[in-house]
């Protein structure tokens, strides 16, 4: 083997021999099957047959039949070398009405599936809830009613009950943010609503869903790991003016510090609150307590940077799907999206990986000692399938590269970074957005739902195999 060889085939940015490589996905936007076995409604359900409410009115009662096809999946994730996935659990499977007894048949998929998954040594990582609440408890009022947080314990017993004795890591709720204020405020998720009020106690019952969830896990296995997860953005005033420093406060306070101190903190972030007009009756007696259930990781999901402007005028959100919405920063809905000037992927979200590295860094230095995980990373580009089956997607590549490389830098400067989960393992239902945003390390045909690993997912499976980033090859 010459020098060169040698040097092309060293990785010169190795991470921990136990750091977890993985890749991610959730239940309604893969499984399709919406009235298989059992399987009841979901306000996602509801949502995409309502006029106006996705791009081409598309919908996902087929999605990529992930729940029929779910062992050629597992092989296909085999073949790639992830050493774990990231899946979620559809609550109406398990609970058709959100209350009651367990479905056999929906908690017999899920025990299907992890049984494949650990046959073929990759580790299931479940989170309880992505977005897909029982209509039923959408009816008797959503997350906006308290009520919905105890079913959510219940359901996440259950499931734990089922599955605890084969999968060691948990998490709760994705993205508290989104379910409150895009299905709350903006009403660009489901269920639609466009209440702000309302979308202020749905955060505050998603956080404590989130704890009376993680005390029963806890309460029946000790040893189980639960981990919060949160969707956070590097923020940037536009310029150093009061008004816009103001405005990157405000949108920091709602989207990342008010997850962030309750969770970890206990409390609120006083200056958020008063943003929000100090909602009356919020906060009951030991409900941060409850929030505040020491965690044993965090989960982040991280995509890009806004930067924002107090003067009005400008994007109400960063491009928010091109459907009839409001805004989501209830209270400071006269602050503008105004970008940074740098490149976006395909969902016009800008590509900054330096944003990743901001937060980790404040995480380590806010909220000490929380091992942290990257449980969401990736992006949609207008990927083409070529003639001769590949998927040349270099964008999504260098996209990937560049986080990872962030990951490396935060690990080596002594941040305790445990894993990255790529966003997505295969296209998917990209909720307002249809199927148009491709997010797949795997291309999916959506007629005949054959997968095709793009050049991202063979260039993440050599990343895995090597435990680290290959050096320029010069
Ligand atoms: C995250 C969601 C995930 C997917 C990606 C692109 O906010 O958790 O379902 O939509 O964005």
């Amino acid at each position: 083997m010459t020098t060169q060889e040698t040097r092309i085939k060293t990785p010169d940015l190795i991470f921990p021999t136990d750091f977890v490589w993985g890749a991610a996905t959730s239940a309604y936007q893969i499984e399709g099957a919406v009235t298989q076995d059992g399987r009841g409604t979901s306000i996602w359900d509801t949502f995409v047959k309502q006029p106006g409410r996705v791009v081409n009115g598309e919908h996902a009662d087929i999605a990529i039949d992930h729940y029929n096809r779910y062992r050629d999946d597992v092989r296909m994730m085999a073949e790639l070398g992830l050493g774990a996935y990231r899946f979620s659990i559809s609550w109406p499977r398990i609970q058709p009405d959100g209350r009651g007894p367990v479905n056999p048949g929906g908690i017999d998929f899920y025990s299907r599936l992890v049984d494949e998954l650990l046959s073929r040594g990759v580790d299931p990582w479940v989170t309880l809830y992505h977005w897909d609440l029982p209509q039923a408890l959408e009816d008797e009022g959503g997350w906006p009613s308290r009520e919905t947080s105890k079913r959510f314990a219940d359901y996440a017993a259950a499931v734990h009950d089922a599955l605890g004795d084969r999968v060691r890591n948990w998490s709760t709720v994705n993205e508290p943010w989104c379910s409150a204020f895009l299905g709350y405020a903006s009403g660009e998720h489901a269920p639609g609503r466009r209440e702000p009020d309302k979308a202020v106690q749905a955060a505050h019952h998603l956080l404590l869903a989130h704890g009376l969830a993680a005390q029963a896990l806890r309460a029946q296995r000790p040893d189980t790991v639960i981990g919060g997860c949160v969707n956070l953005y590097a923020i940037s005033p536009q310029t150093t003016s009061e008004a816009d420093q103001d405005a990157a406060r405000r949108i920091d306070g709602l989207q990342n510090r008010f997850f962030l101190d309750a969770l970890l903190k206990g409390e609120y972030p006083d200056d958020v609150l008063e943003d929000l007009g100090r909602p009356a009756g919020l906060v009951q007696d030991g409900d941060m307590e409850i929030i505040s259930t020491p965690l044993d990781k965090l989960l982040i999901n991280y995509y890009s940077r806004f930067t924002v402007s107090g003067t009005p005028g400008g994007a109400a959100s960063a491009a928010a799907a091109p459907t009839d919405t409001g805004s989501p920063w209830v209270g400071s809905e006269h602050v503008s999206f105004v970008g940074g000037g740098r490149p976006v992927t395909a969902m016009g979200w800008e590509i900054d990986h330096s944003g990743l590295l901001e937060i980790l860094q404040r995480l380590a230095s806010d909220y000490p000692r929380i091992p942290l995980v990257i449980s969401e990373n990736g992006a949609a580009f207008d990927d083409v399938l070529e003639d001769d089956g590949s998927v040349r997607d270099h964008d999504r590549v260098s996209y990937i590269e560049s986080h990872l490389r962030t990951c490396h830098a935060a690990i080596e400067a002594g941040i305790p970074l445990e894993g990255y989960f790529a966003w997505s393992l295969m296209d998917n239902f990209e909720w307002a957005w249809g199927y148009g945003k491709r997010f797949g390390l795997v291309h999916v045909d959506y007629e005949t739902q054959a997968r095709v690993p793009k050049e991202s997912a063979l260039w993440y499976a050599g990343t895995i195999r090597r435990g680290g980033l290959s050096g320029p090859a010069e």
